[in-house]
């Protein structure tokens, strides 16, 4: 195990009917709110009402900011900072899912800078301190409500970023199961499949001796495989979907990637397909992750055969592993089939012409490589991106 930090200060609510603390927690914190928000869906579950009475219960001041986009972008967080500053806000609360905590993250954090809050996102500086953040949780997904990133869409120059920084994890987050019934199933979907791939970007380690994050991450996506069917025939089946709220948190508030390597290329590459095409983030891991395990395995086929056992119950064939290892790629390919995601390119409309764009900015013009698992350079990249198609 390597050396490692961990220090999670989130403060987790969940069960029924938590959102109506909203109130009361904020008003431990601050008297003056920004309610953050996406296009309409906390309105329309009335969400929005029982928030805002908690608020008001609890003699909580707020101003609003709607229309967070899924990849949200930065022209709408410099709008909030603006805001921010105006209206000298206390701490954000944020109503929705990863677009929206991940919008409230870089107003918190670009509220106490003077340049602009992009440079945070490539690297030009780190942020030392955020506005204080609450979350009340929509989507089980990006697993934001508990992480130390960000990630947010340049809308001018067609460029993904994250930012990932201890300062960035909310105080307190409010997750409610039922908050999750009103979820169309592809966006079910694609929460689920963020989540699993949050997994396996730090199951796939060349770190050894981790035993108990081995066994902690296939757990997680056992666990989640198992939920996933039961969510999409029953939405409403209260334990599936706290099951799978519960992973959505733990997949990535890094409990379980603790003392061990970890990947992330296939989030790299996810990001520049999300960037150009403005595709659902899990739609778009569901088809780069079999293509970048194809490109990858055999730098590792014990790893890839142990997955596809633990995980998918595929036989272990001591004399050929491979076939093993092969057959735990064809398993997760058709569990993203079973639950209504894309495994290629093409079913989002997406043909090779920005192959050679996508790979060359997420390899710096090929000036680096990406990938902890093995080190990817921009002609890998190509390769993962073709078998994608
Ligand atoms: O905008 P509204 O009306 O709220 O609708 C949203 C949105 O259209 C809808 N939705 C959310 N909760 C709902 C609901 N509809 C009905 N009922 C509900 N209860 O779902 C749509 C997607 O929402 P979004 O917030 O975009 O989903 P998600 O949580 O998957 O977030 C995706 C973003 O998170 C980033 C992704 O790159 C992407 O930009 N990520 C953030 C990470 C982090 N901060 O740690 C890590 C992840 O790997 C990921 O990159
Ligand atoms: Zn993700």
């Amino acid at each position: 195990m390597e050396n490692f930090d961990f220090y999670n200060k989130t403060k987790i609510v969940f069960g029924k009917d938590v959102e109506n603390k909203a109130g009361e927690e904020c008003r431990a914190i601050g008297s003056k709110v920004l309610l953050h928000y996406g296009g309409g869906s906390i309105k329309k579950s009335g969400l929005y009402d029982r928030v805002v009475k908690s608020l008001r219960d609890a003699g909580v001041d707020y101003v609003e900011l709607a229309g967070v986009k899924p990849n949200p972008r930065l022209s709408l967080v410099k709008e909030g900072i603006q805001i921010c500053r105006k209206e000298n806000i206390d701490l954000i609360l944020a109503v929705g899912g990863g677009s929206v905590i991940d919008s409230a993250k870089a107003i918190g954090v670009g509220v106490h800078y003077e340049g602009d809050v992009w440079d945070f996102y490539i690297g030009k500086v780190s942020p030392e301190k955020m506005l204080p953040l609450g979350v009340v949780l929509t989507i089980p997904a990006a697993g934001s409500e508990a992480s130390p990133s960000s990630v947010i869409s340049n809308e001018e120059v067609q460029l993904k970023k994250g930012l990932t920084n201890i300062c960035l994890r909310p105080e307190f987050s409010l997750l409610n199961p039922e908050l999750t019934y009103t979820l169309p199933d592809y966006q079910t979907a694609c929460g689920i499949t963020d989540m699993f791939a949050h997994v396996m970007e730090r199951y796939f380690t060349t770190t050894k001796g981790v035993e108990l994050s081995d066994r902690l991450c296939e757990s997680v996506m056992k666990t989640v495989v198992h939920q996933a069917y039961r969510v999409l025939k029953d939405p409403s089946d209260y334990t599936a979907r706290s099951e799978i709220m519960w992973a959505g948190t733990i997949a990535h508030n890094d409990m379980i990637g603790c003392g061990r390597s970890q990947d992330w290329s296939s989030h790299g590459i996810e990001h520049e397909i999300s960037a150009i095409y403005d595709v659902a983030h899990g739609a778009g891991l569901a088809v780069v992750f079999p293509a970048w395990m194809k490109h990858v395995y055999k730098n590792n086929i014990g790893r890839f055969a142990r997955f596809a056992h633990e995980v998918f119950n595929v036989d272990y064939d001591f004399e050929k592993p491979e076939r093993t290892a092969l057959e735990g790629i064809a398993s997760l390919e058709r569990f993203f089939k079973d639950i209504g995601m894309p495994v290629r390119l093409s079913e989002m409309d997406i043909d090779d012409r920005n192959i050679e764009t996508m790979a060359s900015k997420v390899t710096g013009n090929g000036t680096h490589t990406i990938g902890g698992f093995k080190e990817l350079s921009k002609d890998d990249v190509k390769a993962i991106l073709k078998l994608a198609l």
